[in-house]
């Protein structure tokens, strides 16, 4: 089985030129699971919960889910993608996760980053894993890497390769998903962006170097910093599903819950 990113620098409030891209991308990727990044179809730096209401959708009826079912019917994938869920009132940072056969469901950001706590909602679906068939896909966004439980707390709900939407600006997490991994024996896709963003005076510049883990912290594909690309990589579940890490120690196992508050 082969797993995917898509890396670009989606132009902010562009959502129909965004998604283009995007479903070109998706097209001619050869993968069964392609992620793509946090927002891919808004951009990040919101100025204002007003601007974030206008460029937020209902799930799962919303335009961009609609575009991404489309392409995951046409190309027989299955998609994650980072988007603005609104619900009510309520805005989430929030990741659809859609099959061949259409919308399978949501995950919402548990860890909010900086000024996303002044538009967004925290998180309140858990980390839960979304069986596709071929493997157990836990889904996180960007900041989650922050926080060692989330990906703990999915490798312990039984996820095999996480799919993480990110538009990082810390240099740090491509180094510490190979921790991430190792500690879980999990697969991950960091699907990250590129560029900078300018807005009100205020500045983001995203890290690039999306990247696909292993069980084993090795990097099996890593991506440019500027780069418009998509990475992929071939995924042996197996390997995600063996916690062992020698005849004597169980990576989840081992664990000495009783020491740990
Ligand atoms: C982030 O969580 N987007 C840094």
């Amino acid at each position: 089985m082969k797993a995917a990113f898509i890396q670009f620098n989606p132009q902010f409030g562009e959502i129909e030129a965004n998604i283009k891209k995007a479903v070109k991308h998706i097209e001619r990727t050869e993968a069964e699971i392609i992620v793509l990044p946090e927002l891919f179809n808004t951009g990040y730096l919101i100025v204002s919960k007003d601007e974030a209401f206008d460029l937020a959708e209902p799930l799962p009826h919303g335009k961009t889910t609609e575009a991404l079912c489309a392409a995951a019917l046409e190309s027989k994938v299955h998609i994650i993608a980072g988007l603005i869920e609104r619900q009510d009132e309520n805005l989430f940072n929030a990741a659809v996760i859609i099959s061949p056969t259409g919308y399978l469901g949501k995950y919402r950001k548990i860890h909010l980053f900086n000024e996303e706590k002044l538009w967004f909602q925290p998180g309140d679906l858990g980390l839960n894993f979304f069986d596709i068939g071929i493997c157990k896909i836990g889904v996180m966004i960007c900041f989650d890497w922050f926080f060692p439980e989330s990906m703990r707390t999915l490798a312990l709900n039984g996820a095999d390769l996480i799919c993480h939407s990110a538009n990082l600006v810390l240099p740090f997490c491509q180094d510490a998903m190979k921790t991430r991994c190792l500690e879980n024996r999990v697969f991950a896709v960091t699907a990250n962006r590129t560029g900078e963003e300018n807005r009100n005076g205020k500045s983001c510049r995203y890290t690039g170097r999306s990247q696909i883990t292993g069980p084993d912290a090795r990097i099996l594909y890593q991506a440019g910093a500027e780069t418009e690309e998509i990475g992929i990589a071939e995924i042996d579940i197996d390997l995600a599903r063996n916690k062992n890490l020698n005849p004597y120690n169980h990576t989840l196992l081992d664990r000495r819950k009783e020491f740990y508050s």
